[in-house]
């Protein structure tokens, strides 16, 4: 799997420093809220589990499945949900976290669908932000490391399906995708 990367653009060390700096500040702006963290599966799934455990914070952790993207690397453009919410979000402050916000059609999507839910507040949190792909205007206001626009795979962050248990993020080799 290692063999398959041709650059590393995120060491697991600089991930894991970024990832507790972010529960810290979490930690500190909702203190005594009780924050809902919601994960999109299934990228998300490696940053919320050591998100939340650099959160020293009562927490509840939820997870929804949205599909916007088929086998490739590029966005259909239509989001879809496919697993819904578990539990009711009125009164809560919901933070939805992402592995990556790239054309912003996805949180777009969730962002005004999860709003009129009647949440206390709705706040996003990606790991990555590549600015220069986003197709409508929507801002994270968490991130973990702005990026270029290339495409990534690890921490969660896939190629048809694999590469999310790599512990650091890198690019893959040109004929890989071939
Ligand atoms: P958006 O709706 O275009 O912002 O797409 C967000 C989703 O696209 C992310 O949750 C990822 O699943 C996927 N995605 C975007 N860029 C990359 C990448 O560089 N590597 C892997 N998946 C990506
Ligand atoms: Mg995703």
């Amino acid at each position: 799997m290692k063999n398959d990367i041709e650059k590393i653009f995120f060491t697991e060390e600089m991930i894991q420093n970024r990832v507790r700096e972010l529960g810290r500040i979490l930690s500190a702006d909702y203190e005594g809220k009780v924050p809902l963290l919601v994960g999109v599966l299934k990228g998300s799934f490696i940053f919320l589990a050591d998100l939340a455990r650099y959160m020293d914070i009562l927490c509840d952790i939820e997870f929804m499945t949205v599909s916007s993207y088929g086998a490739g690397t590029k966005t259909s453009g239509e989001v879809k949900i496919t697993k819904a919410l578990g539990s009711v979000i009125e009164n809560r402050h919901v933070i939805v976290v992402e592995d990556i916000l790239d054309s912003g059609l996805t949180l777009e999507y969730l962002k005004k669908y999860l709003s009129e839910l009647n949440p206390a507040s709705v706040k996003i949190c990606a790991f990555l932000d590549k600015p220069s792909r986003r197709q409508v205007p929507i801002i994270a206001d968490y991130v973990g490391y702005e990026c270029t626009d290339a495409f990534y795979v690890g921490y969660g962050l896939d190629y048809a399906g694999h590469y999310r248990n790599l512990p650091f993020i890198g690019s893959l080799k040109p004929e890989i995708y071939s």
